[in-house]
């Protein structure tokens, strides 16, 4: 082999290392995840998240105008409602004029090409802040279906291209499906939490919405790892995405990103469907906390984890960094 194989031949300047690289990314590869908060003019920033904010509407709308503009075409969304809109069933999420249906509407309004995705779970709307509906201490599965299914036909009435059920119920894809197809939403899609790790790494986010599982006077599991995975399995990985698929989702996703990019690889061999990858709160924190330090170049450390994300087989990347790093390659 060597010296006819020289491997550093390739690397010898940028144009050639240009030339021969496999993987880019680019502001359509990204989807910006938003906060949404009730009120007017409310503008907070997650004290966990540097540079991302809670805000109401109007902010809302105005920064999804400045994220389209830099090529952005997705956005997934996420509220935060008071305490007195929780209950158990988590009904205040099919509410027509609460606060999701509200901003989908006002976002098609404002940006009608822009792709809207909104977050399928109950937690937000959760007095035990779970994904799913409580009964005897525990998670139940297709009572939480039900609701879920409710929640995505009022987002599809609201507007949303695809809804994004976040939730790891069995079979919710399903009942969604159906759901939609039942009440005529049949363009409406579906990108699926298909393996999504009970994680540490959405700490950041739990404040954000203040969402995390609570301590009750009922008895309530302290953690999701009855429906969430097991960040030990790979093969459960597989399974939950090709089950998502067979059972009628356009777009599946691998959540977190970095910890997990050997899971997005088989994943992505797998199944026959895009493939979403979720860089979550937690990755998002730990870039700032350590550039902040001085301690890693922020820029540079970006760019490669969403490379990274990408060359391991995301088509699609939820990036707190959405609109930063679309700056940074444009
Ligand atoms: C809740 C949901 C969570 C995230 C997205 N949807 C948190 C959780 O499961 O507790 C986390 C996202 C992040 O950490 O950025 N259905």
């Amino acid at each position: 082999m060597f010296p006819l194989q020289r491997n550093r031949r390739l690397r010898t300047n940028e144009s050639i290392r240009s030339l021969v690289r496999e993987t880019s990314i680019s502001p359509q590869d990204f989807m910006c995840p938003m906060f949404i908060a009730e009120g007017k003019n409310v503008k907070k920033e997650v004290p966990s998240m540097p540079g991302v904010y809670r805000q109401s509407l109007d902010g809302t709308v105005k920064e999804v105008k400045e994220l389209w503009d830099l090529g952005i075409k997705a956005v997934n969304l996420y509220t935060k409602v008071s305490e007195n809109l929780k209950d158990n069933t988590g009904k205040e999420a099919w509410n027509k004029d609460g606060l999701m249906q509200q901003t989908i509407r006002a976002i098609k309004d404002a940006v009608p090409e822009m792709i809207v995705m909104p977050d399928v779970a109950l937690d937000p709307y959760s007095i035990y802040g779970h994904d799913g509906i409580i009964e005897n201490g525990q998670i139940v599965n297709d009572a939480t279906n039900d609701a879920l299914t409710r929640m995505s036909i009022s987002h599809a009435e609201a507007g949303a291209d695809f809804v994004a059920p976040s939730d790891m119920m069995d079979g919710r894809i399903l009942a969604i499906r159906n759901g939609l197809e039942e009440s005529g939403f049949h363009n409406v899609g579906i990108m699926s939490y298909s393996a999504k790790y009970a994680s540490a790494f959405y700490g950041p986010f739990r404040d954000a919405l203040d969402s995390a599982p609570k301590d009750s006077k009922v008895k309530v599991p302290k953690n999701k790892k009855t429906y969430q995975m097991d960040y030990a399995n790979r093969t459960e990985a597989i399974k939950e995405a090709i089950h998502d698929v067979e059972e009628g989702a356009d777009i599946v996703m691998v959540k977190p990103g970095l910890c997990y990019l050997d899971i997005v690889r088989e994943v992505k061999n797998a199944v026959n469907v895009p493939v979403a990858v979720y860089q979550v709160s937690g990755e998002y924190a730990m870039i700032k906390a350590a550039s902040e330090k001085g301690w890693i170049d922020h820029d540079a450390v970006i760019l490669e984890q969403l490379t990274a994300i990408k060359r391991a087989g995301a088509s699609l990347i939820s990036t707190y960094f959405a609109k930063y790093a679309a700056k940074l390659i444009s």
